[in-house]
């Protein structure tokens, strides 16, 4: 089965850009639907803007996609990537937060999110996901 990558930018609407109850609110129906759905996903909240990457089955992919578009806690989605991968590179997770890390923010060196290439959101994502889930 052929599997898709798409990494958006968005920007948060109201309270979606500071609020950890929206946060919670996200994170708690997306790991229900991604896992249903056999997705992973990255999501990083910063500086009123969402960063998320998507893996899956192109179907898949795109039906979230449709309901992401329609969600009016965030608006204005660009694609950074869509593409087709040989294989997940975030595959253990339905659904994991990537906080922005120190090193992630020099990386990031003052840049909005909008304004990374596939290569830099990915990296900065990878970032967030190691200090999630390395063990204390
Ligand atoms: C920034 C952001 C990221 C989201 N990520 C996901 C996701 O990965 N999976 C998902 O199912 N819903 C995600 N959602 C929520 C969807 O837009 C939509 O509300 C949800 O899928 C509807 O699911 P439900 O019918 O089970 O309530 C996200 C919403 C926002 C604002």
């Amino acid at each position: 089965m052929p599997l898709h990558r798409a990494i958006y930018v968005s920007d948060a609407v109201g309270g979606a850009a500071t609020s950890l109850l929206i946060l919670a609110e996200i994170l708690g129906a997306s790991e229900r639907n991604n896992r249903r759905d056999g997705l992973s996903s990255v999501l990083m909240r910063h500086d009123g803007r969402f960063l998320q990457l998507i893996e899956g089955r192109r179907a898949d992919v795109d039906r979230l996609m449709d309901r992401l578009r329609v969600d009016p806690r965030h608006e204005n989605l660009r694609l950074l990537s869509d593409v087709a991968i040989p294989g997940r590179r975030f595959g253990d997770w339905p659904m994991i937060l990537a906080e922005l890390t120190s090193e992630g923010a020099r990386l990031l060196d003052g840049d909005a999110l909008d304004r990374l290439s596939p290569a830099r959101a990915e990296a900065l994502l990878a970032l967030g996901v190691e200090a999630a889930t390395v063990p204390a």
